[in-house]
């Protein structure tokens, strides 16, 4: 060991062997074609538990080391209580001070052993991830080194070995220079995270492979290691041999008839296998071209595709960056199910198992370098992006090699990887020469795929880019990319930051997507929250671990939870990912103009069922047989009469299902609905309750307006709020129902909340979270219609102008219904923000928590963030409105009410609210007070019922790194009116 190699952009390795393709060779040909590499004689694994010593520091090392410890491999040491897991984003979490990193550089010493019967092989020792660089000794000898976290690294270890018991010592850093070119976003984890394992190889061998394919023929280009010998290339197509060729001059070509190709949809894949010195090297193969055309499309064999994707990360709540089969199976067959069709291996390369399984079940993947030098912007914190900047390692020439190697290093790993249509030259390093060094590199090598680097645009869009790209692009940006005259196209490489309750814009930018052919599409940022869990079961993000720098919870930003169960946002991707759209046509009764937006796939492998629902009941249903194809369209005629008038709604809804299980659904799995509104008189409720003679009585400080058997309502004689429902003398409500314009600010938020609310020393904002309702004056009167009470006030943030002037006019009709009315004036101050909300609150008991309404459901809905629900009538509870986003925040609205009725288990004692209008409404045993306050959820404490019954809540957008929230998707109003009607069940 010697820090001056750690501490050297140029010293990258020792004794690793030249990067090559991924592939397991076998001992037998029927090995090879099923496949399982733990049946293989030549492969050995070696994780497990592996003895273990940790240093806080390099230079406190022993000279004898004693292994007091066992840690298992792979794993993180921070996930075992060595050192602590921290999480920050842009920073470098050390002084920037390349290619210098801190003398108080931990280290962990990993040692196993294993047995050798003979020497007749020649062994290679592979690590398929090490954080985040390792020395590594063969029986006491230090033969090689190696950096590259998310690079594979391999040594040939033969001639270190010796008969019997073998001892391997692999001494981790947690920094080095390295550490300078993978700045990502993500906790800082160290250790050996990835597979280990050795290869017991003839002498002579394949040492490399690289296939090549289009819609028609596979060509292979094999390397040997060793003298030359002879071998022989065997195409399957499963177990059916197709083809066989002996490989001449290192070459081989196959020419099958009828080729099956693969897509993400149809992912068709053959076996080549490479037959020879003993061994039998399986590779996967998918025919299939990327081309770009005339237009700037991306068209996968020849197919205009849009890639609805999403960046994944490896992330796991228990165990760190440690991803093993069972998690990427869990990963992406969730990814499938909700219609993702891309993910961008943000920021590196995933383990090459993450590839198989996308080869498998049809992903498009976008491969990225493991390169990211984001803590250069924040040196002299300017923020600044310094093209050609020679500080930068994308520009110095003593980080040329090291820059270069990472994408050689996966260039050549993953190259005969199907699903890999895009190469990316890593994230947010800048740019500099070197970036165009390593593009030129990856066209040479590799032609057959395009080139990504999003910085590239900042140095416009070089010749050597394939595809231009951005991210977190406001919308009329969007549009002015679409209509630009380019050849490129433009691919959104992260967009719709999917933090907490959320993404709210993806609807908007799918559309933008649809609408312009050189929009590719693009993916979602991102796809998992990265949390680490503590001993008592808790979640936690930065600052937890007593990190000096951190960036909070902004790593807790993905499209699914950490234990990658589904949120609103989740169903909202598949929703807006999904391959079918529908028109309604009246005409002649009822049609259906339905659309198949898949690319490559007929209906005829789907079940197209419909019913329609008239006032929640359905009262019609069937299945459509087709057998669509891709991008077509086609007109059904419902069997069924078109029903003459309704209450509350009438819709057809149309559910398209698989008829077969793939090993990422089940038959039966819905892939699109879709609801459609049957525009029909609607009839018009009867006030024909019984009437009673209600009296009122006024005393200090309420107005009691209540029948003989004392049901009826109160109202406060100053404030003008209703404090009271009562039923036979007993008051539902537990506080006055107020009006408001809060609500906990979202992840999304997080930057208009400053202008809403008052926060740690912050001026500027309008206050609202400190909100005085002022009455001006309260009136009380019988009408022909009954009783009726007037409050005039105003509503004001302390410290703040006005927000609203209202007057609500409460009237007891003859017949116990309470009606209020609001006109509210609003914003008028020039200037004013724009709110997260208005409406009423109620407050009654916790066990007052069934809920029964007809509107949007069953997962909570906001203005933009809804194409995942549907109107209809849904039972839920206040525990099951409930949603655990790691940070407290906003969530359970429903939108497009018509009624909410909230009672106690024995549906004995409640509420009902309605409309004749539509609102919004939420039902929660948390007060906005406390989500908008606590950092954590296992620090909620329950808290009575609490009912929001709203004119209109704000959507929810993707803010918390993407643009502001689209103008038509705030509550801007100036003149508010709105009315609903209350009465006691
Ligand atoms: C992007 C970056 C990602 C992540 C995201 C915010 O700029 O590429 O790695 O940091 O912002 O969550
Ligand atoms: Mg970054």
């Amino acid at each position: 060991m010697n820090p001056r190699e750690w501490q050297n952009p140029k010293f990258l390795q020792k004794g690793r062997e030249e990067a090559r393709a991924y592939y397991i060779p076998y001992d037998s040909m029927d090995k090879a074609l099923f496949g399982d590499k733990n049946q293989s004689a030549k492969y050995q694994l070696l994780n497990g538990e592996w003895d273990f010593k940790y240093y806080n520091a390099y230079y406190e090392m022993d000279e004898e080391i004693v292994f007091t410890d066992k840690i298992p491999v792979p794993s993180n040491w921070q996930m075992y209580g060595y050192d602590r897991p921290a999480y920050v984003n842009v920073n470098y979490p050390h002084p920037v001070d390349l290619p210098y990193v801190p003398d108080e550089n931990p280290c962990g010493v990993y040692r196993r052993f294993f047995e050798m019967e003979d020497l007749e092989s020649e062994v290679y020792l592979i690590f398929d991830g090490v954080n985040s660089c390792f020395y590594l000794s063969i029986n006491g000898v230090e033969m090689g080194y190696s950096q590259g976290t998310h690079c594979m690294s391999e040594f040939n270890i033969t001639p270190y070995l010796k008969k019997g018991e073998n001892e391997i010592v692999v001494k981790v850093l947690k920094w080095c220079d390295g550490s300078y070119i993978e700045d990502q976003d993500f906790f800082r984890l160290s250790g050996i995270f990835r597979d280990v394992y050795l290869l017991h190889r003839s002498k002579n061998h394949v040492k490399d492979v690289m296939v090549s394919v289009d819609e028609k023929q596979l060509r292979a280009e094999v390397t040997m290691a060793g003298a030359k010998a002879g071998v022989k290339a065997y195409l399957y197509d499963g177990e059916n041999l197709i083809g066989e060729q002996n490989v001449v001059d290192g070459k081989v070509v196959f020419s099958p008839e009828q080729v099956k190709l693969w897509s993400a949809e149809v992912p068709n894949l053959y076996t080549l296998v490479l037959a020879g010195c003993e061994e039998f090297i399986p590779i996967k193969v998918g025919f299939r071209t990327v081309k770009v055309s005339e237009k700037g499309e991306l068209l996968i064999n020849g197919v205009s595709v849009k890639l609805k994707g999403v960046n994944h990360h490896d992330t796991n709540p228990y165990k760190g960056h440690v991803m093993d089969i069972d998690d990427i199976k869990k990963d992406l067959y969730l990814m499938k199910q909700l219609n993702i069709n891309c993910v961008r291996t943000s920021h590196y390369p995933p383990s090459p198992q993450f590839m198989e399984v996308c080869d498998e079940i049809g992903m498009y993947v976008v491969d990225e370098a493991d390169v990211e030098c984001h803590g250069m912007t924040t040196r002299n914190t300017t923020w600044a992006y310094e093209s050609f900047h020679e500080e930068w390692p994308g520009q110095n020439p003593e980080w040329e090699d090291a820059m270069l190697e990472r994408a050689v290093r996966m260039v050549e790993r993953d190259k005969n990887f199907s699903s890999i249509i895009m190469w990316s030259m890593g994230n947010e390093a800048g740019i500099g020469k070197h970036f165009e060094t390593m593009c030129v590199w990856t066209k040479k090598r590799d032609a057959s795929r395009l080139v990504h680097y999003e910085l590239a645009s900042h140095a416009g869009n070089p010749e050597y880019i394939d595809v231009e790209s951005g991210m977190y692009w406001h919308m009329p940006d969007m549009e002015k990319e679409g209509q630009k005259d380019s050849k490129r196209p433009f691919f959104l490489c992260e967009y719709s930051h999917a933090m907490g309750n959320g993404p709210g814009d993806l609807y908007d930018y799918m559309e933008v997507f649809n609408k312009y052919p050189r929009l590719i599409g693009g993916c979602i940022w991102e796809w998992a929250d990265h949390v680490v869990v503590s001993e008592e079961g808790h979640y936690l993000y930065g600052g937890d671990s007593g990190e000096i720098l951190h960036d909070h919870n902004f790593c807790v930003d993905g499209l699914v939870f950490a234990d990658r169960s589904v949120k609103a946002g989740s169903l909202e991707a598949k929703a807006v990912y999904q391959p079918m759209t529908a028109t309604l046509i009246v005409e002649d009764g009822l049609k259906v103009n339905v659309t198949n937006g898949f690319d490559f796939v007929t209906f005829g492998d789907y079940a197209l069922d419909w019913n329609l629902e008239v006032d929640g009941d359905i009262v019609a249903g069937g299945s459509i047989e087709t057998n669509l194809g891709p991008k077509e369209s086609e007109i059904f005629a419902l069997p069924v009469t078109m029903p003459e008038s309704c209450k509350l709604g009438c819709h057809v809804n149309l559910s398209l299902k698989k008829k077969y299980t793939e090993v990422w659904a089940e038959s039966g799995h819905e892939t699109a609905m879709v609801q459609l509104t049957v525009d029909i008189p609607k009839e018009t409720a009867c006030a024909c309750g019984e009437e009673k003679v209600f009296t009122v009585v006024e005393d200090k400080n309420d107005i009691k307006v209540l029948d003989a058997e004392e049901n009826g309502y109160i109202f406060h004689k100053v404030k003008g709020y209703l404090t009271g429902v009562l039923k036979n003398g007993k008051n539902l409500l537990e506080a006055p129902a107020k009006m408001s314009v809060w609500r906990a600010p979202t992840d999304n938020d997080r930057h208009i909340k400053n202008s809403w609310g008052l926060f740690d020393g912050n001026n500027a904002g309008w206050c609202f979270n400190h909100l005085m309702d002022k009455s001006y004056e309260v009136t009380c009167k019988v009408t022909e219609q009954g009783v009726q009470v007037v409050s005039r006030g105003s509503l004001a943030g302390i410290a703040r102008w006005p927000v609203a002037w209202y007057t609500v006019t409460y009237l007891v009709d003859k017949t116990g219904v309470l009606h209020v009315d609001v006109k509210a004036d609003i914003n008028k101050y020039k200037g004013m923000v724009w709110l997260p909300r208005f409406g009423f609150e109620f407050k009654v008991a916790y066990d007052m928590e069934q809920m029964e309404y007809y509107g949007m459901g069953p997962y909570e809905n906001y203005m933009d963030l809804c194409h995942h629900t549907s109107i209809g009538k849904y039972n839920s509870t206040a525990t099951k409105e409930y949603v655990s986003y790691v940070k407290p925040q906003e969530h359970g609205n429903h939108k497009n009410v018509k009624y909410l009725s909230v009672t106690n288990k024995e549906l004995a004692e409640g509420i009902k609210f309605w409309t004749d209008g539509e609102m919004e409404c939420q039902v929660l045993h948390h007060t906005k007070e406390e989500l908008s306050t606590k950092k954590h959820a296992f620090e909620l404490e329950e808290n009575g019922t609490n009912i929001r019954i709203d004119y209109k809540v704000s959507g929810i957008g993707s803010g918390s790194c993407g643009p502001q929230l689209m103008d038509k998707y705030k509550l801007s109003e100036k003149e508010i009116v709105f009315g609903f009607k209350v009465k006691m069940i």
